[in-house]
């Protein structure tokens, strides 16, 4: 028998094809209008955060190498881009710090004048509630070290990054960013108790609104690799003590299932599409918001692809963040969240 399909055109049936069948698959492909409403996933520009980068001290923003159309904001061009993220109607601005001086214990990241704090207030004053301003919670960008905890010598004398000395860092961290104008604070610095601390400090504060989106399921992953660029990272060595072994999924459960527990409001899985699987474990287990996060190297590759005329950029884009949402992720950080929501507004 022949193939079904025959010489019909593009989008019919050969009529009787001898196929026995009466489903037809294909029938819901036909049409534009058909498959828009089989369509079982859809990306809308308010699930999608924009991740940014604000450095101390530039007079222009500066590019980055790795991560092509991305840069380092001053503090006017950034809220030039809130506002735009406000246009775009997108879901939130994710901040990174890149201040102009470290120090052991990230004296930056709590000091109100630091760059990460000072950026947050203006955010905020330009964009209101009309987005959600949000604050990466971490010290990595503001040690002289690199790592995202501070650092102690253990019982045996080696140095390690001490869980609990780094809890109290970040507890004050939150309820700076919060004074600062956060709506939301994204804790990702994998230490143990983080989110009943930060809940807890911003309770004490008068900040019980404030949102914690937790980086739950962090994975010790070589797609940072651009980011480390992006923030200026001191790091030498790994995070392989704190973030998670690539090979692991049950104890993503695990750690999503504490943070939950200690508070968090929404956790997040982290990289996005190589974890796929990590994201559906987790929306499947837990009633809270599923957030991912397509990290730089995610980016970067799909950059470096479609510069070489390889693939199609914007299919791929708009591909990428489906799959994501389609594993279970209910919003998705990712530095194409503006042009995502273009590509969208044109209807793609
Ligand atoms: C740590 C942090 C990292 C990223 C977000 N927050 C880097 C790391 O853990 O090494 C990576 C984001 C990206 O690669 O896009 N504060």
């Amino acid at each position: 028998m022949g193939a079904a399909g025959g010489s019909s055109g593009l989008s019919g049936f050969s009529g009787f094809s001898g196929n026995g069948s009466r489903q037809r698959p294909r029938r819901l492909r036909a049409t534009p209008t058909l498959r828009g409403l089989a369509r079982e996933t859809r990306l809308d520009p308010g699930q999608l955060i924009l991740p940014v980068f604000v450095a101390e001290g530039l007079s222009e923003p500066r590019p980055i190498a790795s991560m092509p159309g991305v840069v380092q904001h001053t503090l006017d061009t950034l809220v030039d881009t809130a506002r735009e993220v406000v246009a775009a109607g997108l879901g939130g601005i994710m901040l990174f710090g890149v201040p102009a001086t470290r120090d052991a214990v990230g004296s930056g990241g709590t000091d109100p004048d630091g760059i990460l704090n000072v950026a947050l207030a203006r955010v905020r004053e330009a964009v209101g509630d009309d987005t959600l301003v949000m604050a990466d919670l971490c010290l990595d960008e503001f040690t002289d070290h690199g790592h995202c905890g501070v650092l102690s010598t253990d019982a045996h004398g080696r140095t390690v990054v001490d869980n609990d000395a780094t809890l109290l860092r970040y507890a004050d961290m939150a309820v700076a960013q919060a004074r600062a104008g956060a709506h939301v604070v994204g804790p990702s610095g994998m230490m143990d108790g983080q989110i009943g601390v930060i809940r807890d400090a911003l309770d004490a504060a008068g900040f019980a609104e404030v949102v914690i989106l937790a980086y739950s399921a962090k994975y010790a992953s070589g797609y940072y690799g651009p980011f480390r660029e992006a923030v200026g990272s001191t790091l030498t060595g790994d995070r392989a003590t704190y973030q998670q072994d690539p090979a692991n999924l049950s104890e993503s459960l695990r750690e999503v299932a504490l943070d939950v527990e200690q508070g968090a409001d929404i956790v997040m899985v982290k990289p996005a599409l190589p974890y796929l699987d990590v994201i559906r474990a987790v929306h499947e287990r837990v009633d809270v918001p599923v957030c991912a996060y397509q990290v730089s190297g995610e980016y970067a590759q799909i950059e470096a692809a479609a510069a070489n005329g390889w693939i199609d950029r914007d299919r791929v884009v708009l591909e990428s963040l489906t799959s994501i949402r389609r594993a279970g992720a209910s919003s998705i950080l990712t530095y194409y969240a503006l042009h995502a929501a273009e590509l969208l507004r044109d209807g793609r």
